[in-house]
């Protein structure tokens, strides 16, 4: 082995001078690591709301409509929380003794908003918008997971750039018919009928992906990793 220290260099010396660039690669490994780490992105992490609302009810067992709620999914860049008005539709009548809802009254009489807190917060200078991927095939469950099984609601994806640019770069892989965008327990392989060819989808999730990207005139990769596109 050719000699890289001169003799004189004592042990401790070798192991610093050794040293210093492993240490270096671990405490970024370990900051990589951080970055990623369910407690950084708040993956699969409850929040606790001032009411303990349940999709797993509202939406699995009654079988409500994302939209009753959510109002501007489709239309707009941000989908809405409900007002109290929306809950009294139903807790006017249904449970209106409970404890639970106490806040939902409190809130319905004072004509003063639930505090609700956010699950999922993007930084400011990310760019997100749901109308668009809901009108070109992205399903609620894709980023969000299934909500309908959720007592308290939960962030499914990481949110962060990698799992952004991941899909834009092949959305073929994610892409759904849209009557099927909000359908939690949708799978390519019983899409359904094509409403266009009056035949069965394709049930393979490439070729289904690609009929669609054509379809819905989904942009290029190149286009849809533009920097610009996401930092406005
Ligand atoms: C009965 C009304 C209602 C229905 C129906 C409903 N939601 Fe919600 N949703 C809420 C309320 C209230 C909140 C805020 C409290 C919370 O985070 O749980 C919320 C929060 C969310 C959040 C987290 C928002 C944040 O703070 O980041 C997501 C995501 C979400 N809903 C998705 C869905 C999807 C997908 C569906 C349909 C499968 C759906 N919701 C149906 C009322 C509803
Ligand atoms: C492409 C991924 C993606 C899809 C598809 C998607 N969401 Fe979201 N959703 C997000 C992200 C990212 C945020 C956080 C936005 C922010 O912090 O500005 C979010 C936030 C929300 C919120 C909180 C309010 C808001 O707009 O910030 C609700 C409610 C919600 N989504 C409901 C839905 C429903 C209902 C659907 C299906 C119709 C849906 N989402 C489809 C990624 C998605
Ligand atoms: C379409 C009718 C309807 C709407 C709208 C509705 N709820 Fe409910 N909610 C129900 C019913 C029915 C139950 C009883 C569920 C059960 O026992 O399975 C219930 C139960 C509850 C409970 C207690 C049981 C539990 O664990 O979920 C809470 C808290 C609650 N709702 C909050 C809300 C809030 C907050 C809103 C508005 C964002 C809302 N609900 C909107 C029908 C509705
Ligand atoms: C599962 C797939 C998927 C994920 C995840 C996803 N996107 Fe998209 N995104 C799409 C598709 C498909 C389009 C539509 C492209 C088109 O129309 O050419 C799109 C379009 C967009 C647009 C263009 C809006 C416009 O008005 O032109 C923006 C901005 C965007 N996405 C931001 C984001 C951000 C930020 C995230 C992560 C927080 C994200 N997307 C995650 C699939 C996805
Ligand atoms: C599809 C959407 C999208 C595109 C395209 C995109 N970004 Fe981002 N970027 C995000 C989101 C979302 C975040 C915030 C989440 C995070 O920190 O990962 C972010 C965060 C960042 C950050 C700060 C956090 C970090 O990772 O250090 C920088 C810097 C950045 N982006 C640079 C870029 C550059 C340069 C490009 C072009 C090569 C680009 N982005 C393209 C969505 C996007």
């Amino acid at each position: 082995m050719p000699q890289i220290f001169p003799k004189a260099l004592n042990p401790i010396a070798k192991m610093i001078v050794l040293g210093l660039p492993l240490f270096a690669g671990a405490a970024g490994l370990t900051g990589a690591a951080f970055y990623r780490s369910s407690y950084a992105t708040g993956v699969n992490e409850t929040v606790p709301q001032p009411v303990a609302f349940s999709h797993a009810h509202h939406v699995g067992q009654l079988g409500i409509h994302c939209v009753y709620c959510h109002t501007s999914v489709e239309r707009a860049g941000s989908a809405n929380i409900p007002p109290t008005k929306t809950c009294m539709n139903c807790h006017q009548q249904i449970w209106q003794g409970s404890d639970m809802l106490e806040p939902v009254r409190d809130s319905y009489r004072d004509d003063k908003s639930i505090e609700w807190i956010r699950v999922h917060n993007l930084p400011h200078y990310a760019y997100f918008n749901h109308s668009i991927h809901v009108a070109k095939g992205v399903g609620c469950a894709t980023c969000h997971g299934r909500i309908d099984q959720m007592n308290l609601t939960m962030q499914h994806s990481t949110l962060l750039m990698e799992w952004c640019i991941a899909c834009h770069r092949t959305p073929e892989k994610y892409l759904r018919p849209k009557e099927h965008i909000f359908n939690m327990q949708y799978d390519p392989a019983n899409a359904g009928i094509d409403p266009v060819t009056g035949q069965p989808y394709p049930t393979d999730q490439k070729e289904l992906g690609l009929l669609l990207k054509e379809r819905y005139r989904v942009r290029d990769a190149v286009t849809l990793t533009n920097c610009s596109m996401c930092h406005r």
